[in-house]
Parts: structure tokens; C-alpha cells; sequence
């Protein structure tokens, strides 16, 4: 039996995702089983780098949450709406949703994975931290018997990549921007990037799931990279020490309380994070009885985010075709935790 997907965006993940599942049979004979059935954009008439037939592409994005065929919504459109509403639509369509919506799940999370929960469907979102890094699942997996105190992320990769080129050539932090752009690192609205919201929306998504609780977006303390300047940087490089935008969640108090950051701050150049360059990510988990542990690899880019996109199509594909649960899925307990208990 095969497994259809409706895609709703065919932007940098959207078009990395479609290549990869095009081109993956030998890779995983179970993605053979995927058939991409609609794919929604907003203009019919751009170029797009991928070949689809005719009747595959359109501009009616409802059309395709809603349509019985489709057995996965794989949301890579970007923005809160319409994309969180198109998201809670096809969950109550009965469909299992794919996102790399960080945004959306920062935010609306609760939402969705009440909904998700009450239609017995999955919510994946691998892709949403991390790029390409797997970290979602091991943190919810692999590392979940631990007491986790710390995480320490580099969790932007524009940031990240502009803050490297300033450091190593010098350049002008508008240029390298453009670039980041063009390199399909930043969100459609790079401000995110730059005052660091994206990073915000990620620590606490990583930080509820580490924690065991519910960060919200404005519990989280937010300052981006707009101020640092080349003069800045060069200070930094004469005392020792390399300026990262880090996002940090912390417990703070045996009690629970915990504190989450976001910030440009001094990184001894010794330390693990320092020598993390441009697009890359790292995210450095600290906890007992495991001591340190640092997830690394391409933080944003197309093909990393595929990779990750169809990690999570795979395991839904896998599950549908076994009539199994997803192994280690995520979403709510009870508002309190993204840990999903169905179908
Ligand atoms: P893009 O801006 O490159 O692509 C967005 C796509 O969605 C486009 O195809 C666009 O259509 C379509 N789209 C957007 N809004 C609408 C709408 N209202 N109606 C119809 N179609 C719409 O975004 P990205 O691919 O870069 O990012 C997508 C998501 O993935 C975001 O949530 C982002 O945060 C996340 N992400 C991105 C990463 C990256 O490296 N870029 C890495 C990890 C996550 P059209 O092509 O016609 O304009
Ligand atoms: N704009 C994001 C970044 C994409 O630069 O990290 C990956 O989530």
C-alpha cells in the first residue's frame, strides 16, 4: 500500500525534501512506498528546481489538508498563518502532519498537540531544531532517563554563519546577511534570524522537551545579533574569546525553576561551541548521570533539512505500513510535555 503526501511549500525544504524523495529508493526501500500527491505553493509560474506533473502543484493549500487520499500533511510553508490553521486542519482530517515549523510550534504547540492527540494522528518535527541534526528524538529517546540541567545550543545557523564571516574575513554584517539568504539558511523574514526570535522558538521547544514542562516564547529572554559590531568582534578575538549567538535553558533552583536565554555572548575559544563555524549547529546537553554531550552538524540548508523531514516520513511510513505506533513520538502530556501518547 502506498503512502501519499500532501506538501504544502516547495521553497528551500520544500524542494530539498521533494528531491530527496525522488531520488531515495535505494536509500531506504521503504520510502519507495511514498507518492507525492499535491504540493501547495503560492505561484504557479515561478521556476522551480524539481519536475512535478502538472496536476501535482497548486495554489489551494485547504484543498490539500482535506483531501482523503492524503495520508501525510508535510508542512514546510513557513509563517504562523496560515500554517498553523492548515496544520490543525488536517489534523482534524485525520491526517499525521510533518513540520519544520518552529514557529508555529513554539507558539501554538498546546494547541496542536491536544488536537493531534484527540484525532489519534502524529505530529513530527524534527526538522524544526537543528536542521539537519538529530535531536529532537534523542532527547526524547535516547537521553530521557537522564536529569538534564543544562542545554547549550548554537541553534541559528544564519547567525551563526554571519557571525563567522565577520570573525574570519572581516566582512560587513548586511553582506553576509544577503548571502545567507541567497544560501536559503534564513527565514523568509530574516529578523527572526537576526534578533534572535528563531533561536527563541527552538530553546523552547528543546527546553520543554528536556525539562519536562511548557516554555512559552516569552518566558524566554530574547537579544539578537544586530548590535555586535566588527569592532566588537575583533575585542573579543584579542582577549580569547569568539562571540556566538547561544541560546541557553538552565535549571536553576532544585525546586524546577529554570532560566532560558538567548544572547550573543563571550565564548572562551578553548570551549567545544567556539570553534562551531558557519552554518553549523550545536547543541551541548549537560546532565546526570550522563555528563556532556554535543549534537553537531548542519544547522539549516536544504538538504540537511530533507534529511531530517524525511527521517520523520520515514518513521510515519514505517508505522503506517506495520500498523505499529512511531517509536518514541512526541507531543503532549497533558499540556505539560511534548510526549505523545496515541494513536
Ligand atoms: P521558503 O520561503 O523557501 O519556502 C516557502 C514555501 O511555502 C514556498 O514554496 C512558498 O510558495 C510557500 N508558501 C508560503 N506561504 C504560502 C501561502 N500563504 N500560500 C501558499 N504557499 C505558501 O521557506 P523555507 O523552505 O526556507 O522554510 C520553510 C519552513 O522550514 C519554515 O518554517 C522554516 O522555519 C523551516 N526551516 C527552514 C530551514 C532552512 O534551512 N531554510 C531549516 C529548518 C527549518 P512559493 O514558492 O510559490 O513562493
Ligand atoms: N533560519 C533558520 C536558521 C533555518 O538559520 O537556523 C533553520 O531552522
Amino acid at each position: 500500500m502506498g503512502v501519499k503526501l500532501g506538501i504544502l511549500g516547495l521553497g528551500t525544504v520544500g524542494t530539498g525534501t521533494v528531491q530527496l524523495l525522488q531520488n531515495s529508493g535505494f536509500r531506504h526501500p521503504l520510502l519507495q512506498l511514498v507518492e507525492i500527491s499535491r504540493v501547495g505553493v503560492r505561484s504557479l509560474d515561478k521556476p522551480r528546481a524539481v519536475t512535478l506533473p502538472q496536476t501535482v502543484l497548486t495554489t489551494d493549500l485547504e484543498a490539500i489538508v482535506t483531501l482523503p487520499e492524503v495520508d501525510i500533511v508535510v508542512e514546510v510553508m513557513g509563517g504562523l498563518e496560515p500554517a498553523r490553521s492548515l496544520i490543525l486542519k488536517a489534523i482534524q482530517n485525520g491526517k499525521h502532519v510533518v513540520t519544520a515549523n518552529k514557529a508555529v510550534i513554539s507558539r501554538f504547540g498546546d494547541e496542536i498537540f491536544t488536537a493531534a492527540n484527540q484525532a489519534g494522528v502524529y505530529v513530527m518535527l524534527e526538522a524544526a531544531v537543528g536542521g539537519g541534526i538529530p535531536v529532537i528524538q534523542p532527547l526524547k529517546q535516547s537521553l530521557s532517563v537522564n536529569q538534564i540541567h543544562t542545554i547549550t545550543g548554537i541553534i541559528n545557523g544564519t547567525t551563526n554563519y554571519i557571525l563567522s564571516r565577520m570573525q574570519t574575513e572581516g566582512s560587513n554584517f548586511s553582506d553576509v546577511l544577503a548571502d545567507a539568504q541567497q544560501l536559503g539558511y534564513a527565514e523568509a523574514d530574516p529578523t527572526a534570524d537576526v534578533d534572535g526570535l528563531d533561536a527563541a522558538d527552538k530553546i523552547a521547544i528543546l527546553a520543554s522537551l528536556a525539562f519536562g514542562g511548557r516554555i512559552r516564547l516569552e518566558e524566554v529572554y530574547c537579544e539578537g545579533i544586530r548590535q555586535v559590531s566588527k569592532t566588537d568582534i575583533a575585542y573579543a578575538e584579542k582577549l580569547g574569546f569568539v562571540i556566538k549567538l547561544l541560546a541557553i535553558g538552565k535549571r536553576i533552583s532544585s525546586s524546577g525553576a529554570i532560566s532560558i536565554t538567548v544572547q550573543p555572548t563571550l565564548v572562551p575559544k578553548a570551549h567545544p561551541l567556539a570553534s562551531i563555524n558557519g552554518v553549523n549547529n550545536a547543541i551541548l546537553v549537560e546532565g546526570e548521570p550522563i555528563g556532556q554531550v554535543m549534537f553537531f552538524g548542519p544547522g539549516a540548508g536544504a538538504g540537511p533539512t530533507a534529511s531530517a523531514v524525511s527521517s520523520d516520513i520515514l518513521n510515519l511510513v514505517a508505522a503506517l505500513q506495520t500498523g505499529t505506533s512511531v517509536p518514541n513520538p512526541l507531543l503532549t502530556c497533558g499540556h505539560q510535555d511534548y510526549c505523545q501518547i496515541v494513536p
